[in-house]
């Protein structure tokens, strides 16, 4: 078990790691579900697919404690961080008396975590939240740091806001169920952490990614907690994004942003596969501006590959060119006039923000990607 402290004054909250946790959550978060003991139900929002696997459980757990769930349910995907479904969650909230002083339990992936966040950062003016992440991405990575968000017809996560959880409950065992491709994707954000800040770790995930990946219980807790501790370390410091530090997160992202978008945010190329990529483009740019040595590059992109991750642009089969890409860079909320931040490698396990890249030479790196 691990407990990891995010430090935020005035809102400082643990996040827990162990094995089997969602089904002591009576217990581990008995101090947040006070509120319910006269009889009103707890309000829990899932994706049909974390109801049907968990809500038994739940339910079973909580009668123990004499509380009983009500579900707000929605269906699995992207499509569920939208206005139309956030009026509906908002309206059922208000509809079951939620105060300021309840929480709301979000039991998914980061769609959920996402929604449920910014339901409750606008219902009563702030409600309180408590997070159960059941992907790899969200564990390591969105149920943390309270960035919440919906879409909209203008992009992704562009209607949101800054709302941190009152606890995290991470139960590594509900990935035994995570489809394959969704766990190495999520696995991208691990690399993540070490490539950025942490080479000790990057050099422990090139010898032990397969047992991750092979979910082995030791190696599995190890990961998250490592990448938990790192997230709650940032956040603490930058947590509006406000300095340099919290962007140092966003590596991968704005080469991965532009990949997202020019596959048209589908299941062609999840986010982690994305960001995965992106963070090869991220080292390869890196070199060729002589700040990263190409054996590192090799490096960075050999962990990718390994993790069975996309590491190079030609197996994408994609029909556009540098300048396209860069187009959809343009339209990243990061974006400022007509720059961009880049999240470039000095080394492993040293990431910096590069306010000078040229976005005519991001193309022309590309166009050489696109075909290498
Ligand atoms: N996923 C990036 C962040 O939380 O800042």
């Amino acid at each position: 078990m691990a407990v990891i402290r995010v430090a935020l004054a005035g809102r400082a909250y643990d996040v827990v790691i162990e094995p089997g946790l969602l089904s002591r959550t009576g217990s581990a978060a008995a101090r947040f579900l006070a509120s319910y003991a006269g009889g009103r139900k707890v309000p829990f929002v899932a994706d049909e697919n974390t109801h049907r696997l968990y809500a038994a459980g739940v339910e079973s757990d909580l009668a123990a404690h004499g509380l009983a769930a009500e579900w707000f349910v929605v269906a699995p995907g992207e499509d569920a961080k939208t206005w139309r479904v956030l009026e509906a969650l908002t309206d059922w909230l208000l509809a079951l008396g939620v105060t300021r002083s309840d929480h709301v339990f979000a039991l998914g992936g980061g769609v959920v975590g996402d929604l449920v966040g910014f339901a409750c950062a606008i219902a009563k003016r702030g409600c309180g939240f408590v997070q159960i992440p059941t992907t790899l991405l969200a564990q390591v990575d969105s149920s943390v740091g309270g960035k919440t968000a919906i879409n909209t017809k203008a992009g992704k996560n562009l209607i949101g806001a800054f709302h941190q959880p009152a606890l995290v409950l991470i139960d590594p065992l509900v990935l035994e169920t995570l489809p394959e491709r969704e766990m190495r994707a999520g696995f991208a954000e691990v690399v993540k952490y070490g490539l950025l800040g942490d080479a000790a770790f990057f050099d422990w995930l090139e010898v032990n990614s397969n047992k991750v990946l092979a979910r082995e219980p030791a190696a599995l807790e190890h990961a998250i907690a490592t990448s938990i501790a790192m997230k709650a370390a940032i956040v603490a410091e930058d947590e509006r994004e406000t300095q340099d530090r919290r962007a140092l997160l966003n590596l991968g992202h704005t080469f991965g942003h532009a990949l997202e978008a020019e596959t048209g945010f589908s299941d062609r190329l999840l986010h982690g596969e994305a960001v995965a990529l992106g963070m090869v483009l991220a080292a390869r740019y890196s070199a060729r501006r002589g700040e990263l040595s190409s054996a590192d590059a090799d490096r960075a992109t050999g962990a990718i590959a390994a993790a069975g991750l996309p590491a190079n642009l030609p197996s994408l089969g994609l029909a556009c060119d540098g300048a396209q890409l860069v187009d959809h860079m343009r339209h990243d909320k990061k974006a400022e006039g007509t720059t961009l931040p880049f999240l470039l490698l000095k080394g492993i396990g040293t990431a910096y923000v590069a306010r000078d890249v040229d976005l005519a030479d991001i193309a022309a790196f590309l166009d050489i990607e696109l075909v290498a």
